[in-house]
């Protein structure tokens, strides 16, 4: 179970990747050229959205079972840096990316002309991949690869 859920996990952070990024350079490349806000950009926006949900909902559930999660022994956890990367930081950092995203998108909905919604994407997902990368940088583990 555990092998598992970390193999999807871990997996999967490149298909939340491939999605910010391609979001990221659209939303960047049509608010520069001022092009118009295209049904395509809407879905790649949307994917991107749904894969952070996704994976949130896949390290919610690996929480419980990893061994490298000690949340009944917060005490020990806090004094030992690689336990309370993944008991705190890990989650706290992803869940804030995530609620950028989240807040991104909803911003880039709710505008009327296409600048502001290419502008939302821009800024929102632009800061939530530093902070996806940050936090996977801080863990030691490899930004990529270790699938
Ligand atoms: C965009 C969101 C996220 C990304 C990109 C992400 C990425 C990763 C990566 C790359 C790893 C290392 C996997 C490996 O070394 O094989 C990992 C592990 C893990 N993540 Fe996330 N994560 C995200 C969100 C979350 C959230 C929200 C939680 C918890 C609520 C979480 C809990 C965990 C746990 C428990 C581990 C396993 C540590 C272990 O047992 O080795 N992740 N994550």
């Amino acid at each position: 179970m555990y092998n598992i859920l970390k193999h999807l996990h871990s997996g999967f952070r490149y298909i939340v990747f491939i999605l910010l990024i391609l979001a990221l350079i659209q939303a960047l490349t049509r608010l520069f050229g001022k092009k118009p806000y295209t049904e395509t950009n809407r879905k790649i926006n949307l994917f991107a959205l749904i894969s952070a949900h996704t994976q949130l909902l896949i390290g919610i559930i690996l929480y419980f079972v990893s061994p490298m999660v000690q949340f009944n022994n917060m005490g020990a956890a806090m004094k030992d840096a690689v336990l309370r990367y993944w008991t705190v930081e890990h989650w706290v950092m992803m869940v804030f990316a995530i609620i950028l995203i989240t807040v991104g998108h909803s911003k880039s909905k709710k505008a009327i002309d296409a600048i502001n919604k290419h502008r939302a994407i821009a800024m929102y997902y632009g800061l939530a991949i530093i902070v996806i990368l940050a936090a996977i940088y801080q863990s030691g583990r490899p930004i990529i690869g270790q699938v």
